[in-house]
Parts: C-alpha cells; sequence; structure tokens
C-alpha cells in the first residue's frame, strides 16, 4: 500500500448529507502525511461549514470562482496545478454530471477541467439516483476519461433508503488514493539517483556551486520507491528533508559524488543522474581563508570526472538515465549528451526560463532517447517525476517488469 508522504490532496466537497464525511476524510489523509486543501461547491457550504474544513485542513477554503481576493491569494490555476490528486468526496449525480460534460461553472469544476492531476470521485446519492441510466452514462464516460470512480458502499441511506449510493467510508477513500501513488511497476527494481548541487571548495569557507535545490532529483526517489524500487538518494547539498522509505546519502562535491555513486550502482537496475554536477572544481583547495590581497584573483580549475558518463561504462551497467540542463537548442545539445554519455535517455529542461528548471516548482522537459524525442508539458515536479518513473520504467527489458497492481 502506497502512502500519501509528500502529496497535496485537494479535497472538493460537493453538496449531499455526506459532506460531513469530509471532516474525517481530511483527517485520514493528514494521517497519512498529505497535505489537504479544500474547495467547496455552494451546495457544499448548506451542509458543512467552510469554517470547520478550514480549521482541520489547517488551510483557507476556496469557494468562488469569480472572488478577486481568493484568486490573487491562489488562483484556480495555481490550484489545479498544486495538487498531486484531486479527490471529489462527496460527489453529488450533478457534480458527475458537469465533471462528465467539460463544465466550468463554479471553482471546483474549473479546476478539474484546468488540471493534469489525477482525478477521483466519491460517489455520494440515494440509490435511485445511482441507479439512474444517465448516472451510469455520466460514470461510464468518466471512467473512460481515465477519472477513478471510489465507491459508492451500499447500506442505510439518509432518505431511509437502503441500497448502493453511499460514499465510501473515509479511511478506505484514504487506501484507495494512496493506492494511486504506488504502481508497484518497479517492485523488485533498485533505482540509484543523484540529485542537488554539489560544492567544489575554494578554501574552508568558500566554494563554487549553482542554484539547484534537489526538488526534481528527491521527487524521482520519491515517485521510485513509490513504484515499489529500493531506492539510494545520493544528495548534494540541499534544504529538503531526507525522505522517508529512502536510503539517503549526502554528499559535498563532485569526487564525493562519484565515489557514492560506484558504491550504490552494484545491482542496480536503473540510474538517475538529476545532479547538478559541477564539471569544474578548484586545482587546489587552500588550507586556510584566502586573504584579500591583490585587486584581481585567478582560480584554476579542473575537470571534474563525468559520473554518468562513467556509470554508463561500468561492463554491467543499469538502464542509464541523465537529464541536460540547456538555455538553447534544447533538443539539438540533449542529443549530442545522450551520444557523448552514451545514455539511454536523456530529459532536457530549459534552465534559462525560472518557472521552471532550477528552484522551482515545476518543470517542463522534452525526452530524448536514441531515434525518439517526446515533449511532455509544464507541471508539478512531483508529477512530472511520476509521469518520468512510467516512462522509464517501460524502457527495462519487458521480461524484468513486475505486473503492475490494478
Ligand atoms: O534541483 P532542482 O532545483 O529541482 O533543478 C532540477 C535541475 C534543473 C537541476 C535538473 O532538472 C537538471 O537538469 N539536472 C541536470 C543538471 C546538469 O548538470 O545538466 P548538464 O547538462 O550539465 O549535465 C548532463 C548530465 O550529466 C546530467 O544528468 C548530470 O547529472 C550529469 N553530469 C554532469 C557533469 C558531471 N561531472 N557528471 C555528471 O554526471
Amino acid at each position: 500500500m502506497g502512502s500519501l508522504s509528500n502529496k497535496r490532496v485537494l479535497l472538493g466537497v460537493t453538496g449531499g448529507i455526506a459532506a460531513y464525511k469530509s471532516a474525517e476524510l481530511i483527517r485520514c489523509l493528514q494521517g497519512q502525511n498529505a497535505e489537504v486543501r479544500v474547495v467547496m461547491t455552494p451546495a457544499a457550504t448548506e451542509f458543512i461549514t467552510p469554517l470547520t474544513l478550514q480549521a482541520l485542513s489547517g488551510n483557507p477554503v476556496s469557494l468562488e470562482l469569480l472572488d478577486t481576493a481568493a484568486e490573487a491569494a491562489m488562483g484556480h490555476i495555481e490550484l489545479a496545478r498544486w495538487a498531486d490528486l484531486i479527490l471529489v468526496a462527496p460527489a453529488s449525480a450533478d457534480f458527475i454530471a458537469r465533471l462528465c460534460h467539460g463544465e466550468g461553472n463554479d471553482l471546483l469544476s474549473t479546476i478539474c477541467l484546468a488540471s493534469h492531476s489525477p482525478i477521483a470521485v466519491a460517489p455520494a446519492m440515494n440509490k435511485h439516483m445511482w441507479g439512474n441510466t444517465a448516472t451510469q452514462k455520466n460514470l461510464h464516460q468518466l471512467r473512460e476519461q481515465a477519472v477513478h470512480i471510489f465507491g459508492p458502499a451500499a447500506g442505510y441511506q439518509a432518505c431511509g433508503d437502503i441500497g448502493e449510493g453511499r460514499m465510501e467510508d473515509p479511511a478506505n477513500l484514504c487506501s484507495m488514493a494512496s493506492a494511486l501513488f504506488a504502481t508497484g511497476l518497479l517492485s523488485g527494481k533498485k533505482v540509484v539517483i543523484t540529485a542537488g548541487p554539489t560544492r567544489e571548495a575554494l578554501d574552508p569557507v568558500r566554494y563554487i556551486s549553482n542554484h539547484s535545490s534537489g526538488k526534481m532529483g528527491y521527487a524521482l526517489a520519491q515517485a521510485a520507491a513509490e513504484a515499489g524500487a529500493n531506492t539510494v538518494l545520493i544528495s548534494g547539498p540541499v534544504q529538503l528533508d531526507p525522505p522517508e522509505r529512502i536510503k539517503t546519502i549526502t554528499v559535498e562535491s563532485a569526487m564525493d559524488m562519484l565515489t557514492a555513486a560506484l558504491n550504490a550502482v552494484e545491482g542496480a537496475d536503473i540510474f538517475i543522474a538529476a545532479a547538478a554536477v559541477a564539471d569544474y572544481r578548484p586545482a587546489s583547495v587552500a588550507e586556510q581563508k584566502i586573504k584579500k590581497s591583490d585587486d584581481e584573483m585567478y582560480i584554476e580549475l579542473v575537470k571534474n570526472p563525468d559520473i554518468i558518463a562513467t556509470i554508463a561504462t561500468l561492463p554491467l551497467r543499469p538502464l542509464t538515465v541523465g537529464f541536460a540542463a540547456e538555455t538553447e537548442n534544447l533538443e539539438f545539445y540533449a542529443t549530442k549528451k545522450l551520444h557523448q554519455k552514451k545514455l539511454d535517455l536523456i530529459i532536457a529542461n530549459d534552465v534559462s526560463d525560472s518557472s521552471i528548471g532550477f528552484n522551482s516548482e515545476d518543470n517542463r522537459v522534452l525526452l530524448v532517447q536514441p531515434g525518439s524525442s517526446k515533449s511532455l508539458p509544464t507541471m508539478n515536479k512531483v508529477l512530472l517525476a511520476n509521469k518520468l518513473i512510467e516512462h522509464i520504467a517501460a524502457l527495462l527489458p519487458s521480461s524484468t517488469l513486475q505486473t503492475p497492481q490494478p
């Protein structure tokens, strides 16, 4: 079973008597370490107050599409990007119909339209509404649109009927949400990932480095672990907490990272280099702090070893995946690096755009492999990491892959 660690769940609450259960659902999701934000439809506020859900989620509840103050704080597009999962619980028959037909006439339906993240709905309605042909047709179409349908459960209903249509129990909804992130695609596989910058010391207090935050590499490590891989993360100095369930080795310099990578790669099926490794290091490191003397100062640099190229030439090499940080001619330079470093796949990102690439929440990448390329749209690094892991898993020889869990 997967966990919701580091996952951002946007809980959509629509109008129905089961809306009171969304309070418990927030607690369950938080119990699995998810960060929860709530969006309510106007009808939902008739059943439970926004204040209750705000107090429980610890975040302001979003209600209106055309509210300038709310849009300025966190607009519908930002909310759509923020979410790793949109879970609509309870989902009324009316909301299901509107989602199915792509309507954007309130905040929640607009966010669903604008999101690339998985959407799950937990239907809750009277058994006759559930059984109605129109509702069933809408659900059929939603399934075809890859929307997950969680439940419903059967039993006593608020209206006195007994039958199918009760909202699934919050604990079960949490397990179903968590299972969406646990694909089992890499069960039994070992994945080694490098992340963050390296620091190349000049003296005891100064170094050469770059702006890599480690977010891309850490998200990949999390996604690999959620896909069932035994994951080793080799991280340069970053401000992120070591991820759960992942062996994290911290290093400073490119030379340290190379040593750690060569040790960790034994028995690995996949090696992914997301780290921004310094290409050069000072030829010598001063033992004491360098004193200010002349007006000009020159630093002699020597080339660092290329970590991923070293891994790619090992006799028992894993599937080897690099990143290419480029500021122009993305595909051209990425293809060049793919061949020069003898990689199976290179993930190119345009680091001249500050909204993606270094130290940003989002990224937009071009996947380049021998003979083909494919671009992915801008998305949150966590969501992107899941898509990249899916793509990378498909490159493994099929005989070595596990059958994914349903
Ligand atoms: O950490 P974030 O803030 O989330 O930012 C993510 C990122 C922009 C750092 C990431 O997406 C990225 O592009 N990482 C690679 C950065 C880089 O150094 O690219 P490059 O084009 O210079 O190197 C190509 C590949 O060779 C990379 O896989 C790199 O890890 C590897 N390399 C480079 C030099 C070296 N000495 N050894 C290496 O292994």
